[in-house]
């Protein structure tokens, strides 16, 4: 379904038969909202977010392509979630009998404004689909078109902003013991210690070479997102606490208490592909009550 979004972008709602739902804007090829039977939004949006190009939306899951954070020449992030997207009107079908599943692709490719600073032909395939217990896919495929015979590299994260009901009440598992980059240390490696991720000032860590699950558990609400990833083996961690999200403008003071980002990422080692070669790499989140977890 097609509709007109804030500030009159275009967006696409997607239905599942359960009463799960999502939200895409075309601008960035941004996921802005996905609910689940009850109507409960599960992921955080600013309510001070911009929908106004060229400035990115504050929530959501943002596309950060062909550069994550500021580790490249380009803008912070890359420019992916800066561009307008297309909708491909005839997208190939899910390789399995799965054909059923509400989704939709997207398609961006270079529009000649980004080759001052990444001179490459692209197709960037961005598949989102709502799975049939309401789960929220996100399969990227990125392929170099360049016809001089250049490679290009690139780094990538899905820039998932997962709306929790209090953060100090909030706790990671799966990230435990594993290396990171602290990008507030000068992006030093560290080793995680303790026995699962908890919050209580500011973090934003790279997070090397993950297991492919991660539970986010937000214990007042009593839900578990479950966060699987394929091809990128990274995961980000972000959250700007009191006095980050004040320097922020997009951002409400208080607002921090309502976010976490876990990002499926690779960051530590970026992809090359030659000419005619392609990358995939995918993120799934479901979100369940905690008790359904516990023991798995
Ligand atoms: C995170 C980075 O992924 O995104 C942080 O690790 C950054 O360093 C944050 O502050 C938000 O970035 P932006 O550009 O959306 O404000």
């Amino acid at each position: 379904q097609h509709c007109m979004g804030i500030n009159g972008l275009e967006k696409i709602i997607l239905r599942e038969n359960r009463g799960f739902s999502a939200e895409v804007y075309l601008y960035g090829g941004q996921v802005t909202s996905w609910k689940n039977e009850l109507g409960e939004e599960l992921l955080f949006v600013s309510s001070k977010a911009n929908f106004n190009p060229p400035r990115s939306i504050r929530g959501g899951i943002p596309i950060c392509f062909p550069q994550f954070s500021n580790l490249g020449s380009l803008e912070q992030h890359g420019f992916a979630r800066n561009k307008l997207w297309t909708l491909d009107p005839n997208p190939p079908p899910f390789p399995t009998n799965s054909n059923n599943r509400a989704f939709i692709d997207l398609l961006l490719k270079n529009s000649g404004d980004d080759t001052k600073n990444w001179p490459h032909r692209y197709e960037f395939r961005l598949r989102i689909a709502l799975g049939p217990t309401g789960d929220l896919m996100l399969t990227s495929r990125i392929r170099n078109t360049n016809t001089d015979g250049k490679s290009f590299a690139f780094t990538f994260a899905y820039h998932t902003y997962l709306y929790v009901t209090d953060i100090s009440e909030v706790r990671i598992e799966g990230l435990e013991t594993l290396d990171y980059l602290d990008n507030l240390k000068n992006r030093e490696r560290f080793t995680e210690q303790g026995d699962a991720i908890v919050f209580e000032s500011e973090v934003d860590k790279v997070y090397l070479s993950t297991p492919t699950k991660i539970a986010i558990i937000d214990h007042e609400r009593k839900r578990t997102f479950v966060l699987r990833k394929d091809g990128l083996p990274d995961a980000v961690v972000w959250n700007p606490w009191d006095k980050k999200a004040k320097t922020i403008s997009d951002l409400g003071d208080e607002e921090y208490k309502h976010l976490l980002c876990v990002q499926s990422a690779c960051v530590e080692k970026a992809i090359t592909l030659k000419p005619g070669e392609e990358w995939k790499g995918r993120q799934e989140i479901s979100a369940v009550p905690s008790s359904y977890c516990s023991g798995q």
